[in-house]
């Protein structure tokens, strides 16, 4: 290892180098703070407790963890707004919210603790992914309440970067901006991140040609093919970053710039378990299930066993002692089941950016037609690729719908449009438009 990377490492946090046995030792010592926190202080995790007979001191081992109920979404609706805090009001400095597809937001809060926490975290995530104090950070994660937008900014302005907190929308004027400012890092959604690289070019610019280096891109579940297509268009190493607002908001989990191998759980503040989603049961490092975590060190809200709906699987730790979560590119949510056939967006997404003539950008829409599930998938030519004739569209169209009928197992219509003409996301994508029932549901 050379001096400047070792001077580096000298600069990481003890917990991020510490041995597996030091870190598990941590774990034990904070779960159980944190079971206690949860029981003494939020009549919630008390009921559940007591109805199976458990209190926070029959933690002995990690394993243990297993025998305490999880917590899901739900239960902080059924809470709503603020059932599951485990401190008095005034301790709260911030609220977050999501909006949720249906119903009622979840609310989230942070004790000053938390958000000195939570920077500290989001500082590390971007020095893990090769930022340093002094880059310039043009941040277009949206800012209020959504995490995003100030998660990333606190933990940028924590590691001294200099941050451009642009928020989410004004497209144009983002890219006025990244062009003058020269910033070295973008935070943003992968989606909106293409909506941004449609826009540099339409202002004639070659986007490999600006300032910046590198993108942490969460938010929202991406392929490592979305991942190849970015770096290539952009010049820009693409990093993945994780999280989620019921556990803290952007920085649970970050991938490490040395490895880029799937993001790293800071496991010294989040426990991370992979569930059977049907059976509850833990399962074994390696195997794929629903993500699950507990927090280890939330003072406004601790968090018991929460259940992430993310599809995902534990992989030992490379960069970092720590382990890692494989790349998500699947909520069970956002799960669709067509005529019998399990189908994931993302597996969409793969197929379309394999076809050189067509965008990134890809629209599924479902509908009902007497008793038969029908799929449709809407796609884009590139600019420079519009059709000569209809042949060309039909050739495409057919091409499409073949692979997938291959590699997932179902069949569909593809409609090939023309450039420019799918909705550009500013945040989190919207892919699937089901019209089955008479929601039209937003479901990624
Ligand atoms: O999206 C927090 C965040 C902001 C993460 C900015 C990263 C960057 P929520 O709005 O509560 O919080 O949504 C959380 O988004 O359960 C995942 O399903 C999905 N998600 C977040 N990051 C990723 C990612 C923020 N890197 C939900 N890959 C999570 C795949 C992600 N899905």
């Amino acid at each position: 290892m050379n001096m400047e990377l070792n001077a580096d490492r000298a600069k990481l946090d003890p917990l991020e180098t510490a041995s597996v046995d030091e870190l598990r030792h941590h774990q034990l010592a904070r779960l159980r703070w944190s079971l206690a926190h949860a029981y003494e202080n939020v009549p919630f995790y008390r009921q559940r407790f007591d109805a199976l007979g458990l209190r926070p001191e029959h933690l002995a081992s990690l394993d243990d963890l297993a025998l305490f109920p999880f917590t899901a979404k739900s239960d902080l609706r059924d809470n709503y707004p603020y059932g599951l805090f485990a401190v008095p009001q005034r301790d709260i400095v911030r609220l977050h919210a999501s909006s949720g597809t249906t119903g009622k937001p979840t609310v989230v809060g942070y004790t000053q603790h938390d958000i000195d926490t939570w920077a500290g975290l989001v500082a590390r995530s971007i020095r893990a992914g090769g930022g340093r104090k002094g880059d310039k950070v043009h941040i277009a994660y949206g800012y209020g309440l959504f995490t995003g937008g100030l998660g990333a900014h606190y933990g940028a302005e924590r590691l001294g970067c200099t941050v451009i907190p642009m928020s989410g929308g004004q497209t144009e004027k983002q890219v006025q901006l990244i062009r003058d400012l020269q910033p070295d890092i973008i935070m943003v959604t992968p989606s909106y991140m293409l909506n941004l690289a449609d826009e540099i070019e339409r202002q004639g610019v070659d986007p490999r040609s600006l300032s910046l280096r590198l993108g942490i891109f969460g938010a929202e579940p991406w392929t490592d093919a979305l991942r190849q297509a970015v770096q290539a268009r952009m010049g820009i190493t693409a990093l993945d970053i994780y999280g989620l607002s019921e556990i803290m908001g952007p920085g649970v989990a970050m991938e490490c710039l040395e490895t880029q191998d799937g993001p790293t759980v800071w496991e010294d503040h989040f426990y991370p378990e992979i569930i059977d989603p049907i059976t509850g049961a833990v399962l074994p490092d390696g195997q794929y299930g629903e993500l699950v975590f507990t927090t280890l060190s939330k003072e406004a809200l601790p968090m018991i066993r929460y259940r992430t709906r993310d599809l995902t699987r534990l992989l030992p730790g490379t960069a970092r002692p720590m382990r890692r979560i494989e790349k998500i590119t699947g909520r069970s949510d956002d799960m669709l089941i067509v005529r019998g056939v399990n189908v994931f967006p993302t597996q969409i997404e793969e197929l379309v950016l394999k076809t050189k003539q067509l965008t990134e950008l890809y629209e599924i829409h479902l509908y009902r037609d007497g008793n038969l599930d029908h799929m449709d998938v809407h796609v884009e030519f590139r600019p420079e690729q519009a059709p000569t004739d209809d042949n060309t569209e039909q050739r495409v169209a057919l091409d499409l719908a073949r692979r997938i009928k291959t590699y997932v197992g179902i069949s569909v219509q593809v409609r090939v449009q023309p450039c420019l003409s799918l909705k550009r996301s500013e945040g989190k994508a919207c892919h699937v438009f089901d019209r089955r029932s008479s929601r039209d549901s937003l479901l990624t």
